[in-house]
C-alpha cells in the first residue's frame, strides 16, 4: 500500500481548514501540508454562510464589548480566555482576508460596512451583501492556491484516524473516485470537518454534514464537549431548511403571527419588558434577540394555536416588504433570489413563511485554545470543534470569524508539535490501513440478511433527535432518544449495501456518513439528559432554571462499549463572572445585570 506522507494534515477544505492551510504555509513554507476533503473545497458549507462574519472595527465599539456580548450570549458557558483570544485576533484576521481580496460591502465613505446582528449590542457584522460565506470561501481558495507545499485530495473521506504511540499519526482515507482506502501519513492531523446538523430532520446544514470529524474523534477516544448544545435558528424555509439570515432582521424585518401581530414583543428576550415607549430600542431589536430565544418564543406561539400550517409544518411570517424593493437588492439580494426560487414568492411584496430549523452545534471536538486535543498530534478547528468561545448559545457572525482565528490558531500549534516530531510510524499506519479496508468491507459488502436501509434508519435518527432533543427537551423524551439510538446502533450492523461498485459509491459514503451521524447523535442524547439544568439553547422543561452551581461546567462525552461516560471540566472565568442574561441596552463592560 502506497503511503502518501504530510508534515501536517488538514481533514476538510472549508474556510477553518483552508485557513488553517494558508497559515501554515505562511509560518513555513517548506512544510508540506495536505488537505483532504469529502467534496472540492469550494462545495464545503461555509460557501452557503450569508449574513456576516463579526469582528470589532468601527470607533463606537470596543473588544471588551465584542466580548461580553459572546459570553452573556453563550449564557456564561464559553471559555472567557478563549473568547479574549478570539475577539482580539479577530480584526486583524479579517482585514487580512481584505488583503487578500475579499469584497466587504461598504459605507458611502469607503469603510468597512458594518450591520446589526442577533444577540450583538453594537453593529459589528461585517457582510459582503447577503454572500459572505461564498466571498470568504472563494478568497481562502484562491489564497491558498499560492502556496506550492499544498496538496488537495479532494473527493477524498477519511474514515478513521490512526494512531500509534498515543499519537495520531495519520488517516485512513477512501478515494471516492477509485473506492481504494489509502493510508496518509502526518505529524499532526488538524480536523476542520463541520458540524453535524444532519442528524436532525429539519436543518439549514448541507447534506455534508453529517458529524465525520466529531466521530472520528470520538471514536479515537477524545471527548466530545458540550454536545447537547444544539442551535436552531429562527428563520429557515419550512420544507427545504434553506436558511433566511439574520440580517434580514437586521436590516429591518419582523416577524408576525397568524393574526399579523409582531408577538416577540410579548417575550422576555433578556431585555427590560416595558416597551410602551414607541422609541424605546427594543422596539427595533427585539428581532434580534438571541437566536435561543426567538425559537423558543416559536415554539410558545405554536402552543397557543398563533402559527400558521402549511404543508411542511407549522410557520410564522417574515416581512420585509417595508423596506422596499431598493434597500432588499442591495443589502440581501440573496433573501429576494431564495424566495422566489425555493418557495415562488417576492419579499418585496409578499410574506416569507420561516420556521426555526437547526443551524449550528455549539459542542464538538474538545480542544485547548490552540486546537489541541488530549491527543497527542491531533488538532480541530472550526464547527466540529469546541474550545469553547461559544458556550450554550453562539451569537450570529462569531463562526466565520472563529473559522480564522481558530484555523490558524490551530495550524500554528501544528506547526510546533510536528517540529518536534522524527518520523511517523510507517508500519503500523499501513496496518491499521489494511484493517479499515477489512473492516469495511466486512461490514458492508457481506451478505448480512437484514433488511435494514440506510434510508430508513437515517429518518429514524433524526426523526428521533427532533422529537427527543429538539428545542425543549424533558428526561423522558432524552431517555426515549438515548433508547432508540442504541437500538439503531446495533439495527445498523444490518445494513447491507446493494452496490458493491468501487467508482464513487454514494451508497457507501452514505453509509459511513450514517454510521457518524449515530456517533453524533449519541454524544448530543446522552449530554443532554444528565444536564439537568436549562441554560441557552438546551431548554429542559423538567429543570427550567439555569443552575451555575452545578452546571456552569462544560460535559465531555466519552465513548464506551455500551453508553458514553460523561465527565465535567470546569468552564473558565477571567473577568466577568456569571450574571442574569440581558440584552438590548449598553454593555458596562463589566458584567452583571448592568449591561
Ligand atoms: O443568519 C445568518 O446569516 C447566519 C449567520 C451565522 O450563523 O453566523
Amino acid at each position: 500500500m502506497e503511503l502518501l506522507n504530510h508534515d501536517v494534515l488538514i481533514v476538510g477544505g472549508g474556510g477553518a481548514g483552508l485557513r488553517a492551510a494558508i497559515a501554515i504555509g505562511e509560518a513555513n513554507a517548506d512544510l508540506s501540508v495536505g488537505v483532504v476533503s469529502k467534496v472540492y473545497p469550494m462545495r464545503s458549507h461555509t460557501v452557503s454562510a450569508e449574513g456576516g462574519s463579526a469582528a470589532v472595527i468601527k470607533s463606537n465599539d470596543s473588544l471588551d464589548a465584542h466580548i461580553y456580548d459572546t459570553i452573556s450570549g453563550a449564557d456564561w458557558l464559553a471559555d472567557q480566555d478563549a473568547v479574549e483570544s478570539f475577539v482580539n485576533e479577530a480584526p486583524a484576521e479579517m482585514i487580512q482576508l481584505e488583503h487578500w481580496g475579499c469584497p466587504w460591502s461598504r459605507d458611502a465613505d469607503g469603510s468597512v460596512a458594518v450591520r446589526p446582528f442577533g444577540g450583538m449590542k453594537i453593529e459589528r457584522t461585517w457582510f459582503a451583501a447577503d454572500k459572505t460565506g461564498f466571498h470568504m470561501l472563494h478568497t481562502l481558495f484562491q489564497t491558498a492556491l499560492k502556496y506550492n507545499n499544498i496538496t488537495r485530495y479532494d473527493e477524498w473521506f477519511v474514515t478513521r484516524l490512526l494512531t500509534h504511540d498515543g499519537r495520531c499519526q495519520g488517516v485512513a482515507a477512501l478515494e471516492l473516485r477509485t473506492g481504494q482506502i489509502r493510508p496518509i501519513a502526518a505529524k499532526a492531523v488538524i480536523l476542520c470537518t463541520g458540524g453535524g446538523g444532519r442528524i436532525f430532520p429539519f436543518t439549514t446544514n448541507a447534506a455534508i454534514k453529517s458529524g465525520d470529524g466529531m466521530a472520528l474523534a470520538y471514536r479515537a477516544g477524545v471527548a466530545l464537549k458540550d454536545m447537547e448544545f444544539v442551535q436552531y435558528h429562527p428563520t429557515g424555509l419550512p420544507g427545504t431548511g434553506i436558511l433566511i439570515t439574520e440580517a434580514s432582521r437586521g436590516e429591518g424585518g419582523i416577524l408576525l403571527n397568524k393574526d399579523g401581530y409582531r408577538y416577540l414583543q410579548d417575550y422576555d428576550l433578556g431585555e427590560p419588558l416595558d416597551v410602551s415607549d414607541p422609541s424605546h430600542p427594543r422596539k427595533r431589536t427585539m428581532e434580534l434577540g438571541p437566536r435561543d430565544r426567538l425559537s423558543q418564543a416559536f415554539m410558545k406561539e405554536r402552543e397557543k394555536g398563533l402559527t400558521l400550517e402549511g404543508p411542511y409544518g407549522d410557520y410564522v411570517c417574515l416581512d420585509l416588504r417595508h423596506m422596499g424593493e431598493k434597500k432588499i437588492d442591495k443589502k440581501i439580494p440573496f433573501v429576494r433570489e431564495l424566495c422566489r426560487n425555493y418557495v415562488g414568492i417576492d419579499p418585496v411584496h409578499e410574506l416569507v413563511p420561516v420556521r426555526p430549523v437547526v443551524h449550528y452545534m455549539m459542542g464538538g471536538v474538545h480542544t485547548n485554545i490552540n486546537g489541541e486535543t488530549p491527543l497527542a498530534g491531533l488538532f480541530a478547528a472550526g464547527e466540529c470543534a469546541c474550545v469553547s468561545i461559544n458556550g450554550a448559545n453562539r451569537l450570529g457572525s462569531n463562526s466565520l470569524t472563529e473559522l480564522l482565528v481558530f484555523g490558524a490558531r490551530a495550524a500554528r500549534a501544528a506547526v510546533r508539535f510536528s517540529a518536534r516530531q522524527d518520523s511517523v510510524a510507517v508500519e503500523e499506519i499501513q496496518a491499521q490501513c489494511q484493517a479499515e479496508q477489512q473492516r469495511i468491507r466486512d461490514r458492508f459488502f457481506q451478505p448480512k440478511g437484514g433488511k435494514e436501509t440506510i434510508a430508513g434508519l437515517r429518518a429514524e435518527l433524526t426523526r428521533t433527535m427532533e422529537s427527543g432533543a429538539g428545542i425543549y427537551r424533558t428526561e423522558d423524551s432524552l431517555r426515549a432518544a438515548c433508547a432508540l439510538i442504541g437500538q439503531l446502533k446495533e439495527r445498523f450492523r444490518e445494513v447491507e449495501l446493494a452496490d458493491h461498485s468501487l467508482t464513487f459509491n454514494t451508497e457507501l459514503t452514505a453509509a459511513l456518513e450514517l454510521e457518524f451521524m449515530i456517533d453524533a447523535s449519541e454524544a448530543v442524547a446522552h449530554s443532554a439528559l444528565m444536564r439537568t439544568e436549562s441554560r441557552g439553547s438546551h431548554q429542559r422543561t423538567d429543570y427550567p432554571q439555569r443552575d451555575d452551581e452545578r452546571f456552569l461546567k462544560h460535559s465531555l462525552a466519552y465513548q464506551t462499549e455500551n453508553d458514553p461516560r460523561i465527565e465535567y471540566l470546569d468552564v473558565v472565568v477571567t473577568r466577568w463572572p456569571p450574571a442574569e442574561r440581558k440584552y438590548g441596552s449598553p454593555v458596562d463592560g463589566k458584567g452583571g445585570k448592568g449591561d
